[in-house]
């Protein structure tokens, strides 16, 4: 295996179908063992027990496919898995592989126990994902030479590798695909305790100041995922800058939340669209999830893989096989009447 353990300069772009990097704080935010890894629990011991055991024998961790709502560190965890299994990432995307010929470049030049990180995995073609079952399977791909009745397959042994890929939605994975991962990963929505704790660790690497309290009141308030804790933290750090104290108080975290229009539970202004139409319009439903991302102007998609999830957690939303409900904790948050018969449908 290449020993070259993973740092920052290390998440480095697969090339030719490579991503735009993420931000450099982004990057300095992210955990790079499991130690210093907050949440996640359960993942975290399999996680733990498989790269173990994989380096003891000596073998490439097997393939892993990690799924659940973006921004809960799915990135981060590849970047994890390279650095412990001491091995080379190469990052890139569903979307980004276009061809056949991009995802066959890409494999011919990993090293040996290389982690090959593919976000958004649900979005390959067919055509791609066919290229990738032989080299999952049996570190191998089939290339087509020539045409017509000339045209022959050669096959081209692989290194093996581990393909790290991540998803918002398992659902839309093809079964073939699915079934090539022998590691499967669910990541859950954070406490506000967790998301608390991973604040506190990003002010002291920005070097932000903050108190607990203040950290507690922007995690309360970030729907379980990091990617939105970390992003309240900054703009809560602008508004202590200028307009606080200097050190992010609670008060300053709620003066920086309500600017921002994000209610004590860490809503917005788009999931209180989405409510409130649902309630407005189509008597809090059950409505289909076509019909509300119409009546927003939002893709289905979206609502359901960053908006639904929350909602769902914290009680507001339902799924019924007739489609989406409102709760009546959803009604009483947003000051509607609650009861039986025509009063639920005032307004
Ligand atoms: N930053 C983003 N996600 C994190 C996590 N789960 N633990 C620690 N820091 C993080």
């Amino acid at each position: 295996m290449a020993l070259n353990s993973y740092e920052e300069n290390d998440f480095r772009l697969a090339s030719p179908a490579f991503e735009e990097a993420d931000s450099d704080i982004e990057i300095s935010l992210r955990p790079k063992t499991l130690d210093e890894y907050i949440g996640q629990q359960k993942v975290k011991e399999n996680l733990d027990v498989y790269m173990k055991a994989a380096l003891q024998r000596n073998e490439p961790l097997d393939h892993v496919l990690l799924y659940g709502p973006p921004g809960l560190g799915k990135t981060t965890l590849a970047g994890i898995i390279a650095n412990t299994m001491g091995t080379q990432i190469r990052v890139t995307s569903g979307p980004a592989i276009e061809k056949p010929g991009d995802l066959a470049a890409l494999l011919t030049n990993l090293n040996a126990g290389d982690i090959l990180f593919v976000d958004e995995i649900h979005r390959l073609s067919r055509s791609v994902e066919e290229v990738l079952y032989p080299a999952m399977e049996d570190h191998a791909i089939d290339i087509i030479i020539g045409k017509g009745p000339s045209a022959r397959s050669i096959r081209l042994d692989l290194q093996p590798f581990t393909l790290v890929g991540a998803t918002t939605r398992s659902g839309s994975l093809s079964a073939p695909l699915r079934d090539r991962f022998g590691v499967l990963l669910r990541l859950e929505l954070y406490s506000p305790q967790e998301l608390a704790q991973i604040v506190m660790r990003s002010a002291r690497i920005l070097g932000i100041e903050i108190d607990e309290d203040g950290a507690l009141e922007i995690a309360s308030r970030s729907r379980g995922t990091p990617r939105i804790a970390n992003r309240l933290l900054k703009r809560s750090r602008d508004f202590s800058q200028i307009v606080g104290s200097g050190s992010i108080t609670v008060e300053d975290a709620q003066q920086a939340l309500s600017k921002m229009e994000i209610d004590e539970l860490g809503l917005d202004n788009i999931d209180r669209m989405i409510l409130n139409t649902m309630l407005r319009n189509f008597h809090g439903g059950p409505v289909g999830l076509e019909t509300i991302a119409a009546s927003i102007g939002e893709e289905s998609v979206t609502i359901e893989d960053v908006y639904e999830p929350y909602l769902m957690q914290i009680g507001f939303l339902a799924r019924t096989p007739r489609g989406r409900i409102v709760t009546d904790a959803a009604r009483i948050h947003l000051g509607y009447p609650v009861g039986g018969g025509d009063q639920q449908t005032f307004l």
